[in-house]
């Protein structure tokens, strides 16, 4: 029996601490193009504001992998086959989790790893009483750095990397072939890797599912500003900073921006960061892919799929992966 208590006992904490926050904002602010790491969005208000986007009605791809995966679930079980230790990168919620640890065939361990801890501690209040029966090792880290995977009690016949919600494509081209062969790596010989793809479609859904009408999408990318204030002490004027998200047919990505509304001076850490009218903070991209554009990506990360499935009309698609031989 595993416990919500067990769980917490067991949780490993390496979240990134105020340090690498300033170390990283200062970094990518000094930038001739600024940017700052989308990973820092997942404080606690970030996670509940993302958790929101993916209930708005212009948000496609949570639903879209949520019908799927209800699909394709018996597949995938049969193809895990039984005792898996699941690990899960950037885990959020644990909506998808539930389902998947629900249809595999007695699954010995749950790995969450998640850079926001009140986002970990809540999936796994919501997971642990209702899967007893598995092992609950959450880990509170930054799934871009090394994470040692703790071991479960009951030796597990393989591990299976679960990677929904297209988060590989918020990660740019040597980072995304990067994370890509660390999940080789996690995963192992004998390993699986569950992962969630958005499509290329039509352009107009895309930048929709990016600027929804309620302006959560607005609210969740600001916050970042608001987090920078709190926690490293900067003076970023919230209403001199604009959300904006558009589609690039040319990368087939979302890039999302926050531009400054005038000429305006950003006081952090004892530096003054200038920024004229319209100039833009690079804060997050989301890849969409084609079947062809993913297997090269694969194929440079040393990995190839076992299984593919995509939905049409709003085109998703979920990839079981396992290491080529190399
Ligand atoms: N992985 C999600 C995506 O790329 C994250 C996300 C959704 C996001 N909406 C966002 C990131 C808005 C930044 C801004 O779809």
């Amino acid at each position: 029996m595993s416990t919500v208590q067990d769980a917490l006992q067991a949780l490993t904490d390496l979240t990134p601490g105020r340090q690498q926050l300033l170390a990283d904002a200062v970094a990518g602010l000094s930038r001739a193009q600024r940017q700052l790491p989308s990973k820092y969005f997942y404080d606690a208000h970030g996670s509940r504001l993302f958790e929101r986007i993916t209930h708005t009605p212009e948000y496609y791809p949570t639903r879209t992998e949520l019908a799927l995966l209800d699909l394709v679930l018996p597949d995938i079980a049969r193809r895990v086959g039984p005792h898996a230790h699941v690990v899960e990168l950037g885990s959020g919620s644990g909506r998808k989790t539930a389902r998947l640890l629900d249809a595999l065939h007695q699954p010995v361990a749950y790995t969450p790893i998640e850079i926001s801890r009140a986002a970990l501690l809540s999936s796994i209040e919501l997971l642990a009483p209702a899967l007893p029966h598995v092992e609950m090792l959450p880990v509170c880290a930054d799934f871009t750095r090394p994470v040692q995977v703790p071991l479960p009690t009951r030796p597990a016949a393989r591990r299976l990397v679960f990677f929904p919600g297209s988060t590989l494509g918020n990660f740019a081209g040597d980072d995304a072939i990067a994370l890509l062969r660390a999940m080789r790596q996690t995963m192992g010989a004998d390993g699986l890797a569950l992962i969630g793809i958005d499509l290329h479609k039509d352009p107009a859904l895309i930048e929709a599912a990016y600027n929804d009408a309620d302006g959560i999408t607005a609210a969740f990318t600001l916050n970042l500003l608001t987090r920078l204030n709190r926690e490293v002490g900067s003076d970023f004027d919230l209403q001199g900073f604009r959300h904006r998200a558009r589609y690039s047919t040319a990368r087939l990505r979302i890039e999302t921006d926050l531009v400054s509304q005038y000429e305006q001076d950003v006081h952090l850490d004892g530096r003054t960061f200038h920024f004229q009218t319209g100039e833009p903070i690079r804060v997050e991209y989301s890849h969409k892919y084609t079947d062809a554009s993913f297997d090269h990506l694969l194929q440079q990360a040393g990995l190839e799929v076992v299984a593919h499935w995509n939905a049409s009309d709003p085109a998703y698609g979920l990839r079981l992966l396992r290491a080529s031989a190399q």
